[in-house]
């Protein structure tokens, strides 16, 4: 990293043993050129004085959130705002449990959540402590939030017991950081278009056909793609996902809607991943006044919609396209198949219908290309998001060689 790249890192301690191997990683990340502020727990500082990670950050240590001359100098949304990444080592149970509540109860709590700098914690504690749902639960929130997680060794532990639970080592962890760094910037530069979520289909002012998609695929996706370093716009159906900070979204209702949107924008774009649950057909009519209930049969004609995925390959081949199969049956069949007849670059497969795909919190993926295929198990889906982008963006690097 040369000085120009310095990067400003917030090493957060908190109290467990492994706090004494804080010191050696503050060394190291100055050895890579981060500029290291260090901001310690109440509980941090029964196990290493904060003098020592003075001496060693070259800054004083930060530890109390109602502190009037720290906020004077630099206060916690300061701190909150210089931190381009922000690493707690070790991170207890306590901790985690906090962050995934979002509680704000001190100083390294209150920096997390006002901070969008990347987060990335190395847990350490107990082994028993680490397999207790309770603990398990709080990672998975951790990891839907987008926290970075280098999980705990195996190994002997300071209490005795033997099993997964102790923090990484130091050298570990600043190439974990590494790895996290890279991807962070691998799609800089790179414009994506992603569809999201449902259309509607309006049969008259108060009804609709729709499907169950929520959306949470294609949001996590958008994310992992803006904090990956990608400019994103996002074009999602009706639902009510907050909308990610830092990308553009535009929200339509219907499928010809999203054609119309995605059409305009693919202009200007590099990569187009179409996650959204796009209705293949609508209501030849459109009622302007609600139907009444008078007859006893009530037929609904429908007609094809746009295939928007398919339209953007034929119109724009020079954008890399990446379309979703949602399949009952025959998935990879089915999925090679809108490979070929869409001339797709990359189709993610996914099995939908009783408690798969849609509207869950995890998921699982066949990616398929022409040459290649790989298997995504299942993980939450802003894990699974970013296990996609490495593969779309390794795809799309090689496309033109
Ligand atoms: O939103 P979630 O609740 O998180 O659920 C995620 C998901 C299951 C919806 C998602 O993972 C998924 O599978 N999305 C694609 C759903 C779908 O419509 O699949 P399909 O096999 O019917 O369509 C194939 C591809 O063509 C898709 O990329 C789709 O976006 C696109 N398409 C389809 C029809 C159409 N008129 N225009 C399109 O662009």
């Amino acid at each position: 990293m040369t000085k120009s790249q310095t990067k400003n890192i917030l090493l957060g301690i908190t109290g467990g043993i492994a706090a004494y191997k804080s010191a050696e990683l503050t060394r190291l990340l100055i050895k890579q050129g981060y500029s290291v502020r260090v901001c310690m727990t109440q509980a941090a500082t029964q196990f290493i004085t904060p003098l020592t990670l003075q001496a060693l950050s070259t800054h004083p240590v930060h530890l109390d959130l109602l502190d009037t001359q720290a906020e004077s100098a630099m206060g916690h949304i300061e701190l909150a705002r210089w931190a381009d990444h922000i690493l707690i080592a070790p991170c207890t149970a306590d901790f985690i449990a906090k962050m995934a509540h979002g509680f704000a109860d001190d100083l390294l709590s209150t920096v997390c959540l006002a901070s969008n700098a990347p987060v990335n914690i190395a847990p350490a504690m107990n082994q028993q402590m680490w397999k207790h749902p309770a603990v398990q639960n709080n990672v998975q929130t951790l990891i839907a939030n987008g926290v970075n997680i280098f999980e705990p060794a195996a190994g002997e532990q300071a209490c005795g017991d033997i099993g997964v639970g102790r923090m990484l080592e130091p050298s570990e962890i600043i190439d974990r950081l590494a790895i996290t760094e890279t991807h962070s910037r691998q799609l800089a530069g790179v414009k994506l278009l992603i569809t999201a979520g449902a259309t509607r289909e309006a049969i008259d002012p108060v009804r609709y056909l729709t499907n169950r998609s929520s959306g949470k695929m294609g949001y996590a996706i958008a994310q992992a793609a803006q904090q990956m370093g990608a400019e994103v716009t996002l074009i999602s159906g009706i639902g009510c996902l907050p909308k990610p900070s830092g990308l553009t979204r535009i929200s339509v209702e219907s499928a010809n809607d999203m054609y119309q949107a995605v059409l305009k924008q693919a202009e200007n774009c590099d990569i187009f991943i179409a996650t959204a649950a796009v209705a293949d057909y609508s209501p030849v009519q459109q009622n302007t006044h609600k139907i009444k209930k008078t007859a006893n049969h009530l037929q609904l004609e429908l007609q094809k919609n746009p295939d928007i995925l398919a339209t953007v390959s034929q119109q724009f081949p020079n954008i890399f396209t990446v379309g979703f199969a949602a399949e009952t049956d025959n998935l990879i069949q089915y999925a090679r198949q809108k490979l070929t007849n869409k001339k797709l670059d990359m189709v993610a497969a996914n099995w939908v219908g009783k408690d798969k795909g849609f509207d869950q919190t995890e998921n699982a993926l066949e990616v398929l290309w022409k040459d290649g295929q790989c298997s995504l198990p299942t993980m939450p889906k802003q894990q699974l998001a970013k296990e996609l982008l490495y593969l779309v963006e390794k795809n799309y690097r090689n496309k033109d060689k």
